[in-house]
């Protein structure tokens, strides 16, 4: 176990900067989420963590200790990629010693810790067996317990499931929140997918192009979304956006139908913008009573998919698009007028320009 600190961490590659100075204190037995699009700059950030590309400017330090200059052998740490590549030709036993007896570690050492990490992986039954014996998931597991055995101080992910189907991916991501959970060692782990980032971090880093859009946990990330890339990209179905007028008091904003909406707290301190983007995500709508209803949605398509309905429609009238999630299965006509509520802290205001959150 180990705390790291990355501090203004740069790279590039040739003269071209893929990462724009990256911070972020990482506490000792925190599982940490990169989570990006493709291309933002993500597997660099865990490469230069590992070791295996150089930074460019700034500081990684494992446990108070400046690593820049280590070697990946002296970091301490394991890594599990997308394609864990298992030795064919030996058994899962032999798949996981082996590190350790390039290691030189004793023959009774590495007994005790294959067969510690076999009982935690559930392999203690599969030691003898070849990876072509095993199924996807075993084999996934046999390559964390190649990982485990070594007992390192920070153990790295690179979207370690991507390869796998859905109902696997699934069932392996709650197998990796377990072993963290039993195993309590600190995580840097990297995905494109938002789900798996939500249910996995302590934190998460949210990437957009080189830099840190966010690093917070996934709850603070989905409530307080600290800018409009960030606020799209977490969430499913996305939020909606729509440009919108402040109010001079900063408490409420108009929409282009003219409806209004009431913002929490003190609203919008300091602005000098008049029109900027408003973000509400669709399952914050509330339909209303009319006599409660502060904004009016226009149905057009309606999509049942048993768990929720999504609900697309416009503003009244002839509006912005938006979409509507509600619980289980509900019916409405196209072209229906539905009054709806929304809480003002899900109200949340975008500069227009930069994208920052206003309130
Ligand atoms: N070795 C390399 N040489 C040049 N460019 C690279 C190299 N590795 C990555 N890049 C570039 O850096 C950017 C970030 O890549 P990467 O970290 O792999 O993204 P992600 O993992 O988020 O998909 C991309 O534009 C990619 O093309
Ligand atoms: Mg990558």
């Amino acid at each position: 176990m180990a705390n790291a600190t990355i501090e203004n961490v740069k790279k590039s590659f040739g003269d071209v900067e893929v990462l724009h100075g990256i911070s972020c204190d990482i506490r000792d037995g925190e599982f940490i989420v990169i989570l990006g699009p493709s291309g933002c700059g993500k597997s660099t950030l865990l490469r230069l963590i590992a070791g295996l590309e150089k930074i460019t400017s700034g500081t990684i330090k494992i446990e108070e200790r400046v690593v820049n200059d280590l070697e990946p052998a002296d970091r301490d740490i394991a890594m599990v990629f997308q394609n864990y590549a298992l030795y064919p030709h030996m058994t899962v036993f032999n798949n996981m010693a082996y590190g350790l007896k390039i290691r030189k570690m004793t023959k009774e050492e590495i007994r005790n810790r294959v067969h510690k990490a076999a009982e935690i992986l559930e392999l203690s039954e599969l030691l003898n067996r070849k990876p072509r014996q095993l199924s996807g998931g075993q084999r996934q597991r046999v390559a964390m317990g190649r990982c485990i055995v070594r007992e390192p101080k920070l153990f790295l992910f690179d979207e370690p499931l991507s390869n796998l189907d859905a109902k696997l991916r699934v069932q392996m991501r709650l197998e990796i929140r377990r072993l963290h959970q039993s195993l309590n060692i600190t995580s840097i782990y990297v995905t494109h997918d938002q789900v798996e980032a939500m249910t996995l971090a302590d934190r998460l880093i949210v990437m957009d192009k080189g830099f840190a859009g966010q690093i917070g946990t996934p709850l603070e990330v989905y409530e307080k979304p600290a800018n409009k890339f960030v606020a799209g990209f977490i969430g499913s179905p996305a939020m909606n956006f729509f440009d919108a007028e402040m109010a001079g008091d900063g408490k409420s904003i108009r929409l282009s139908s003219g409806e209004g909406l009431q913002l929490s707290g003190e609203g919008v301190t300091e602005t000098a913008e008049k029109t900027v983007t408003v973000g509400i995500r669709p399952e914050h709508f509330v339909i209303c009573d009319e006599n409660k209803a502060q904004i009016h949605l226009r149905t057009d398509l309606v999509e049942k998919l048993g768990a929720d309905t999504l609900v697309h429609g416009y503003f009244k009238d002839n509006g912005d698009a938006l979409t509507l999630r509600l619980n289980g299965i509900q019916h409405f006509d196209r072209n229906n007028l539905l009054p709806m509520w929304v809480a003002p802290e899900n109200v949340h205001v975008f500069n227009q320009q930069s994208g920052d959150r206003l309130n």
